[in-house]
């Protein structure tokens, strides 16, 4: 079985970084990384490392993606859990197997990392995202 090594990052929405930076940052202690502009996303992150694996803060940056509809519906909050997986097309295949619906049946290659979603109605309402790392 593939094996899930950590926790890569939990995902945040949020309306404003600089405000949410006040509480993850300025009230809670943890040490921000960088904000980048990452226009696959359609998001600016902040990047928050907590050991071995970081918070994410998420601000669409556009009305039409997936972050921008959470953020209208729900105000923001937790988005997504990413596990860190050792080959993610064989987890995606063992999961597949096992009857879990998977928004990505294929990983999406991105610069440094294959990823992919699993659908919240397998997993109890969580949104959970695998990423393979490239070495
Ligand atoms: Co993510």
């Amino acid at each position: 079985m593939a094996k899930i090594n950590k926790i890569n990052h939990v995902a945040i929405v949020v309306a404003d970084l600089d405000q949410a930076l006040t509480f993850w940052r300025d009230a809670l202690g943890i040490e921000l990384s960088h904000v980048e502009d990452v226009p696959s996303q359609k998001a600016a992150v902040a990047f928050l490392p907590v050991g071995d694996s970081e918070v994410e803060l998420v601000k669409p940056t556009s009305d039409d993606s997936g972050t921008a509809k959470f953020l209208a519906e729900r105000g923001g909050g937790m988005h997504h859990l990413c596990f860190e997986v050792d080959d993610i097309t064989a987890k995606l295949a063992e999961l597949k197997e096992k009857g879990v619906r998977l928004i990505n049946e294929t990983p999406m290659e991105l610069p440094g990392r294959k990823m992919a979603f699993i659908h919240p109605k397998s997993t109890g309402g969580v949104l959970v995202e695998l990423y393979e790392v490239l070495h």
